[in-house]
C-alpha cells in the first residue's frame, strides 16, 4: 500500500468503538491529515447522515487546490479489505488516486458542492440504503494543504413510528441491559446488607461497609450508564447525564480496585494497618484509576476526529495493564507470607483455610481480569456491527459473577469459639501445609 497513513486510518476506524456516536459538533482548524474519521455508526436501512459543513476555508501551497479533491465519504466496515488492496493492484496505471474516486466508498459531497464564498456551507441528508456499519470520513488529497472547517453530523436510524434512534443499531439495548443489571445489583445490596452487615454485625469489619459502598457506586454507575445513553437514544445528546455516569464511573473504578488491594492485604479483617509497600501499591493505583478515567472521558466524548485519539486509547490500555497487575501482588505477598507463618505458629488447619481462601481470591481476581480485558475485547472485534451490545453484556455478566464471588469469599463469618478443632485435623492440615508446592 503507498500510503501508510491510509492504512492505519482504515485499520483504526475497525477498531473504533461507536459509542460516542450521537449529534456531534466538531471545529477543525488548519488540518493537514489526509485522512480524518469523524464517526462509526451502524445503520439499519432506514438509516441517514445529515451532515451539515459552514465556514469551510482551504490553504494550500499550490496556488489553487481542486475543491472536487476534498470532500466527505462513507466507508463500510465489510469493505475494509477490498479497498486496502484495491489500492495496491500493481496494475493500477495510476499508484495513488484519491480515495474519493474509489469505487469502494459512497461519495457524499466534495468542496465543489459548497455554497459560493463568503458562505462555504453544505447542508444536506443522505439516506443510507444498504443497513451496514459505516465510518464517516473526510478526506484530503492534496498534499500540504489545510483544511478550517466547522462540522456537525446528525446519524440516525428512522424507526418504523417516524421517530429517531440516534444510536447505532448494534448500541439500541444498551439502556435496557445497564437498567436490567442496575436492577440485580440493587437486589445484591439487600441480600449483603441484611445477610451480612446486619445479621452478622459482630463480625462485620470496615471492609464489608467499603464494599457496601462499591455496590452503591455500581448501581448509580449503571444507572446514570442507562440514562446518559437512553437520553442520546431519543434526542441525539446525553442532556448532562454523561457528566454523573464519568463521576461515578471514576468512583466505582477507585472503589475497585482499593476493595481488591485491601482484601488482598488482608485488611481489617486479618490484620488492623497496612504495610509500607501495600500503601505504596494503593498510592500507585489509586492515581492511575485518575489517569484511566481521563483518558476513557477523552476517548468517549471526543472519538477518533481529534489528532491524539490514537495516543489516549494507548494510554488508557497502558495504565489498565499496569493497575491490573499492581492489585495482584498484595495477594501473593499474603499467600506467601501465610506460607512462612503456617510453618512456625502451630496453628495448621487456620492457616490452611485462610491460605486456601487467598489462593481462591487469586484465581478469581485473574479470571475477572482474563475475561474482561482478552475475552470481552475479542468478542468486540467478532460480533457483527448489529450484536455490538453482547459484549457489554457479556462484560456486565462476567463482572456480576466476579463480584458475587468476591462478596461470598470475603463475607463476614461468625466464629465459633466452642467449635475447638480436634487434634486429627491439626495434624492432617499440617500435613498438606509441608507438601504445598503452589508456588506463585
Ligand atoms: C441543516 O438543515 C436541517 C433542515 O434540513 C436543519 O434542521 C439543520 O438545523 C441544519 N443544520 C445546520 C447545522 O444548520
Amino acid at each position: 500500500m503507498k500510503n501508510p497513513n491510509l492504512v492505519a486510518a482504515f485499520i483504526f476506524s475497525f477498531l473504533a468503538s461507536a459509542a460516542f456516536a450521537e449529534i456531534k459538533d466538531f471545529k477543525i482548524a488548519g488540518d493537514s491529515r489526509s485522512l480524518i474519521l469523524f464517526e462509526k455508526f451502524g445503520f439499519t436501512s432506514d438509516g441517514a447522515a445529515n451532515i451539515a459543513v459552514a465556514e469551510a476555508t482551504l490553504s494550500s501551497s499550490v496556488s489553487s487546490a481542486d475543491p472536487s479533491l476534498f470532500g466527505f465519504f462513507l466507508h463500510s466496515s465489510s469493505n475494509l479489505l477490498q479497498t486496502l488492496i484495491a489500492d495496491d493492484q500493481p496494475q493500477n496505471p495510476n499508484p495513488s488516486p484519491c480515495i474519493l474516486s474509489s469505487p469502494y466508498i459512497r461519495l457524499l459531497f466534495t468542496f465543489r458542492d459548497l455554497s459560493p464564498p463568503p458562505f462555504n456551507s453544505y447542508n444536506r441528508t443522505f439516506p443510507i440504503a444498504l443497513a451496514d456499519d459505516y465510518n464517516l470520513f473526510f478526506a484530503n488529497c492534496v498534499p500540504e494543504s489545510e483544511v478550517s472547517m466547522s462540522v456537525r453530523t446528525v446519524l440516525y436510524n428512522a424507526q418504523p413510528d417516524g421517530s429517531r434512534d440516534y444510536l447505532p443499531i448494534g448500541e439500541a439495548p444498551v439502556p435496557t441491559v445497564c437498567f436490567l443489571f442496575s436492577l440485580i445489583y440493587v437486589a445484591f445490596l439487600v441480600i449483603w446488607i441484611h445477610f451480612g452487615l446486619i445479621a452478622n454485625r459482630s463480625s462485620a469489619h470496615r471492609i464489608h461497609y467499603l464494599m457496601a459502598g462499591l455496590l452503591v457506586a455500581k448501581i448509580l454507575n449503571l444507572v446514570f450508564k442507562a440514562e446518559d445513553q437512553h437520553y442520546v437514544r431519543i434526542t441525539g445528546t446525553p442532556h448532562g447525564w454523561d457528566v454523573l455516569f464519568y463521576l461515578f464511573q471514576f468512583i466505582k473504578g477507585v472503589l475497585l480496585f482499593t476493595v481488591i488491594v485491601l482484601i488482598g492485604t488482608g485488611w481489617s479483617f486479618l490484620k488492623p494497618f497496612l504495610h509500607g509497600r501495600e500503601k505504596k501499591v494503593l498510592m500507585l493505583v489509586i492515581p492511575l484509576q485518575v489517569v484511566t478515567n481521563i483518558a476513557s472521558i477523552v476517548i468517549g466524548e471526543t472519538g477518533p476526529f481529534i489528532q491524539d485519539w490514537a495516543a489516549w486509547v494507548q494510554i488508557f490500555l497502558l495504565v489498565d495493564v499496569v493497575c491490573c497487575c499492581a492489585i495482584l501482588f498484595p495477594i501473593v505477598w499474603s499467600i506467601r507470607s501465610l506460607r512462612e507463618t503456617s510453618k512456625s505458629d502451630g496453628k495448621a488447619a487456620k492457616n490452611l483455610s485462610k491460605l486456601v481462601l487467598f489462593r481462591r481470591f487469586y484465581l478469581v481476581v485473574i479470571g475477572y481480569l482474563y475475561f474482561t480485558r482478552v475475552v470481552v475485547f475479542a468478542l468486540k472485534t467478532i460480533l457483527s456491527y448489529k450484536n455490538k451490545w453482547m459484549s457489554l453484556a457479556v462484560e456486565e455478566g462476567v463482572t456480576l459473577a466476579f463480584y458475587i464471588l468476591m462478596f461470598y469469599l470475603f463475607r463476614p463469618k461468625v466464629k465459633n469459639p466452642y467449635l475447638a478443632l480436634d487434634d486429627e485435623e491439626e495434624a492432617a492440615a499440617m500435613a498438606v501445609l509441608k507438601e504445598d508446592d503452589f508456588d506463585i
